[in-house]
């Protein structure tokens, strides 16, 4: 297994471009089975997790293929999807929860979807019963057996209707988007989540000839049409890796400028930095980001968008580390997302963990030792904590930032960060 080994103490400073969004590329790649021809996405983000879907859609008969050179430029043609295979093995879903957004095309589309049950996850229970509830308002039948769901649409196909989501969720929003879009006639989904990658989705439907209104705000309107097509669609930049660039910067008492930064989409991220007194300035090219003598404490909730994105939550942890005083971060969007506390507190920070609140108690000194990434953001949360740890941070199971940062490593190196990738290294 790789690992990433960073000397502390260095200041980033120069520019780095923001590449497209994990999460709105995940279920474009599904909404791509809709289609009835090929859609090529340009800005595709080179991530594990999106490999992982590429193998997915595959496996439902699928091709996907990049031009000559042009990795971030995906062409997926649905046209070889096969009666027989379309299914999301538990192979594919134990590793990317995300694997249960193809439910939604594949009913809409083909009349029939198998997908296992996503099961506990290291953050939590994420159950998908929102999924389920919706599809079977369009008319779905849903059975679930041998630890997958089966859900097949009436003989004459899916039928338009209004529902409203009991909890807000990004994944099922966009399931039942893609299954309303193809079903007949009107639905009216209430409740609905509104974040940036759920607007991207409509935008890219759109594209495709559906016909949704509403992305963005918490109602979303649907016709359903008979057909649609395969597009091109440039996916948007993501916000979460500028956010963990900018606390990268902010931290480190940097000046970076974080290129293609979709500002607008990170509101809340921006004004809990400028609260801890980090100065961002937005730019014609993005956002610039220059880190204080001194930060202060911050007070942040998780919440759906546009609240602030619990994607954040571990990194701007690291922030409040470095801040004089004590600070709270209270998680609300899934439970047992702290993991990264015992990690951090091995680096030197002093964060006490109270249900569903973190007290974290700054300023701390942190010196390098070995730590162990454990999901995604955690990991993310490790590596720039490891930027200002005093010697070597070691930082293993880095599987899981290549899910959602394309070569992290090779990119933070230029602004001046001392960091590392060591292959095979076990742990
Ligand atoms: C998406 C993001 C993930 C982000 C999360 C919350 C993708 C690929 N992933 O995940 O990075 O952390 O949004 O912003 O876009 N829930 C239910 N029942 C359901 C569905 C969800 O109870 O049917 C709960 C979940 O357990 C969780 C909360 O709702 O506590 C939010 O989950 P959801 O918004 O669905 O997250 P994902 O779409 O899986």
């Amino acid at each position: 297994m790789d690992k990433i080994v960073i000397e502390g103490g260095a200041r980033l400073e120069g520019d780095i471009e923001v590449l497209g969004a994990k999460n709105a590329a995940l279920p474009i790649q599904c909404a791509a089975l809709l289609g009835d021809g090929a859609s090529t996405l340009h800005h595709v983000p080179q991530l594990t997790d999106v490999h992982t879907m590429n193998r997915l859609l595959e496996g439902l008969g699928c091709t996907t293929a990049s031009p000559e050179g042009q990795p971030r430029t995906v062409r997926i043609d649905p046209r070889g999807v096969a009666e027989g295979a379309l299914e999301a093995p538990y192979e594919r879903v134990k590793t990317m929860r995300a694997s249960v957004t193809v439910m939604g095309p594949l009913v809409a589309r083909y009349g029939r979807a198998r997908v296992s049950l996503p099961g506990g996850c290291a953050i939590g229970a994420r159950p998908i019963d929102q999924h389920l509830k919706g599809l079977e308002a369009l008319g779905a039948e849903v059975t679930l057996e041998h630890g997958y769901v089966d859900v097949v649409a009436p003989r004459e196909g899916l039928r338009g209707s209004d529902f409203v989501f009991d909890k807000v969720t990004v994944g099922g929003t966009q399931n039942l988007m893609m299954a309303a879009s193809l079903a007949r006639g009107h639905s009216r989904l209430e409740n609905v989540a509104r974040e940036p990658e759920v607007q991207d989705l409509a935008v890219f439907l759109n594209k495709m000839g559906a016909k949704v209104r509403g992305a963005g705000t918490s109602v979303i309107e649907i016709d359903g049409v008979d057909t649609l097509h395969g597009i091109e669609h440039a996916i948007l930049p993501d916000r979460i890796e500028a956010g963990t660039f900018l606390v990268a910067a902010a931290i480190t008492g940097g000046d970076v400028l974080l290129k293609n930064a979709p500002v607008d989409h990170m509101h809340a991220v921006i004004a809990k930095a400028q609260e801890a007194g980090v100065e961002c300035t937005v730019e014609r090219e993005g956002l610039r980001v220059v880190g204080p003598d001194r930060l202060g404490p911050i007070d942040v909730t998780t919440r759906p968008h546009p609240g602030f994105p619990t994607d954040m939550q571990a990194q701007i942890m690291v922030l409040a580390t470095q801040a004089d005083g004590q600070s709270l971060i209270t998680e609300t969007i899934f439970e047992n997302r702290f993991m990264h506390v015992p990690e951090l507190n091995r680096l030197g920070a002093d964060i006490v963990v109270n249900g569903n609140a973190a007290v974290v108690r700054g300023k701390s000194a942190f010196s390098g030792t070995t730590v162990m990434a454990t999901d995604l953001r955690a990991s993310a949360s490790l590596v720039i904590a490891g930027l200002i740890a005093e010697g070597r941070t070691e930082v293993r199971r880095i599987y899981h930032v290549d899910r959602g940062y394309e070569a992290l490593e090779a990119r933070l190196r230029p602004l001046g960060a001392r960091i590392e990738r060591y292959h095979g290294a076990r742990g």
